[in-house]
């Protein structure tokens, strides 16, 4: 009798580091990749802008409340919808007070040092979108 008390507690011993493990890991596929993890950075920081009219989940800064809040953003958009705004938000509403961050289209008293030149890098979209996809 001993022993199978010994050996359930064993089983149980390991089912138990077997779940801490599980959790663990579950824990690391949340968190964000690189890439998330750079687009985060580039959506608080006064670079992006962004925080001038969202609010942002777990930011503590200062954020304004022009636009939406991006909580659940990728929830109630779908990825294309939310490339759409993040490009160029006048595809969606075109009296918007959201800068358009990758269209050189239509804008006016642009300093011919910016001419032609996009807000954001292909590369800072990626990963701005990559981090809004996060926001579930
Ligand atoms: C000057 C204010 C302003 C700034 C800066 C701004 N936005 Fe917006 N944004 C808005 C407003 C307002 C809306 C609501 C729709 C509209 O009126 O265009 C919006 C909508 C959105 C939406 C759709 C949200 C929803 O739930 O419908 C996304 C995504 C978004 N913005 C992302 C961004 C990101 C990312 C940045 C920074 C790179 C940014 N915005 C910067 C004002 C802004």
């Amino acid at each position: 009798m001993r022993d199978v008390v010994l050996k359930l507690s064993v089983l149980l011993c390991f089912g138990l580091a077997l779940h801490g493990a599980q959790a663990q890991t579950l824990g690391l596929a949340s968190d964000l990749s690189n890439e998330s993890q750079a687009g985060k950075a580039l959506v608080v920081s006064r670079e992006g802008q962004c925080t001038l009219c969202h609010r942002i989940p777990d930011h503590a800064g200062a954020m304004g409340d022009l636009g939406p809040s991006l909580g659940g953003v990728a929830t109630r958009l779908s990825a294309q919808a939310i490339e759409a705004r993040v490009k160029d938000s006048r595809s969606v509403n075109p009296h918007t007070i959201m800068p358009p961050y990758f269209s050189t289209v239509g804008l006016s008293h642009v300093d011919p040092k910016f001419k032609d030149q996009t807000l954001l890098t292909q590369a800072q979209l990626q990963q701005i979108l990559a981090y809004l996809a996060t926001l579930k």
